[in-house]
């Protein structure tokens, strides 16, 4: 296919502050003499504040990095991930068409996209909020017929279900993503056949479907705000910097840096500066809870069970939202009572096997 700039170029090009302080940010990653490196970063990150890549964009891109316009040009034109024409201004559907798929149904769901948005690949829909293409292999091909939506996956499809996932987007709503048959993941589709013992534990999504829910940002476009930590290596634009030590306040007593939360509903519970006697609890035993969440749980100030076995509904509902990227996983899978019965020495089910 011919990747050319489209005719219609809009006058300029400026990423939003956030989004800007991010790619500033990006640039710092890279040595001196190798900071044209961040291209597809940046590259990325305009697709995604504008939905494509406008000249002015690319243009821009490369006044950032020292680079000839050409060369970021070539980056631009060269990988298919990069549009370089308006899409849907609510979604752009990629479906896979390559040969699981293909064999799978791809053609059916491409003729629905051709009827329902536009009957060639990379034409607007007549209001213009949705576009369609067809991509190579996105490597989810145990759960074909797919398509990407956004940023996330919709499996196991047929023409009937894309068919009613277009039409919930084109009335504002985002279906959930994942399979669209009823399989958990990739399993076979007649039903686990080993590992069964796990089955009735398990979370009620796939850890993919789950967190694409937790973030929600499937076809939302980016401008910088939603990120909260963009650069640690560089002290974290976009994120308040940590506040100064005071020197009357006594150090061991104080939280730890509640001022970096965003105000949300609830009231934060009791933190710790440091597990008591440098021993934090195995956190990992709750069910929901992985090496990840016990780090984010640990740098909230929350090392042992019966801090969490003590939360009110109120301390609940802050700690659910301040999960940045697990929101929601505390009373989904009430840790509250699964800490309870841990601190007091008890196992549960999870536990017991998590021990083994
Ligand atoms: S063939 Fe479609 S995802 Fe691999």
């Amino acid at each position: 296919m011919l990747r050319r700039l489209h005719p219609e170029q809009p006058e300029s090009f400026a990423f939003t502050p956030a989004n800007q302080a991010w790619a500033e940010a990006q640039i710092t990653k890279y040595p001196e003499g190798r900071r044209a490196s961040a291209i597809i970063p940046l590259l990325w990150r305009a697709q995604e504040q504008e939905g494509w890549l406008t000249r002015p964009a690319i243009e821009a891109v490369a006044e950032m990095l020292g680079l000839a316009y050409i060369r970021a040009l070539e980056v631009a034109s060269f990988y298919f991930m990069f549009q370089l024409q308006p899409v849907g201004s609510v979604a752009h559907i990629q479906v896979c068409g390559t040969t699981s798929c293909m064999i799978c149904g791809a053609e059916d769901l491409v003729a629905v996209c051709r009827d329902k948005i536009a009957p060639r690949a990379h034409e607007l829909s007549a209001d213009g909020t949705l576009s369609w293409e067809e991509v190579e292999c996105l490597g989810a091909c145990a759960n074909a017929p797919m398509a990407q939506i956004g940023k996330d996956y919709y499996e196991d499809l047929t023409a009937a279900r894309l068919g009613e996932i277009i039409d919930a987007l084109a009335s504002g709503t985002v279906p959930t993503p994942g399979p669209q048959n009823g399989r958990y993941a990739a399993e076979p589709a007649s039903g686990l056949t080993s590992l069964k013992g796990f089955e009735a534990d398990r979370l009620p999504q796939n850890a993919s479907v789950a967190l694409a829910e937790a973030i929600g940002d499937t076809v939302k476009r980016i401008d910088g705000t939603e990120v909260p930590l963009i650069a640690p290596w560089a002290g974290g634009p976009g994120r308040p910097a940590a506040p100064e030590p005071v020197a009357e306040a006594p150090p061991q007593a104080t939280p730890p840096t509640p001022s970096e939360a965003p105000a949300s509903p609830g009231t934060r519970p009791a933190a710790l500066e440091a597990a008591r006697e440098g021993k934090a609890d195995d956190l990992k035993l709750i069910k929901g809870v992985g090496p990840k969440l016990e780090a984010l749980l640990n740098s909230l100030g929350f090392y042992h069970f019966d801090q969490i076995a003590a939360w009110t509904g109120e301390e609940v509902a802050w700690v659910d939202e301040n999960l940045e990227g697990f929101k929601g996983r505390v009373s989904r899978d009430d840790w509250v009572e699964q800490a309870k019965i841990l601190a007091t020495g008890g196992e549960t089910a999870f536990s017991k096997r998590a021990k083994t």
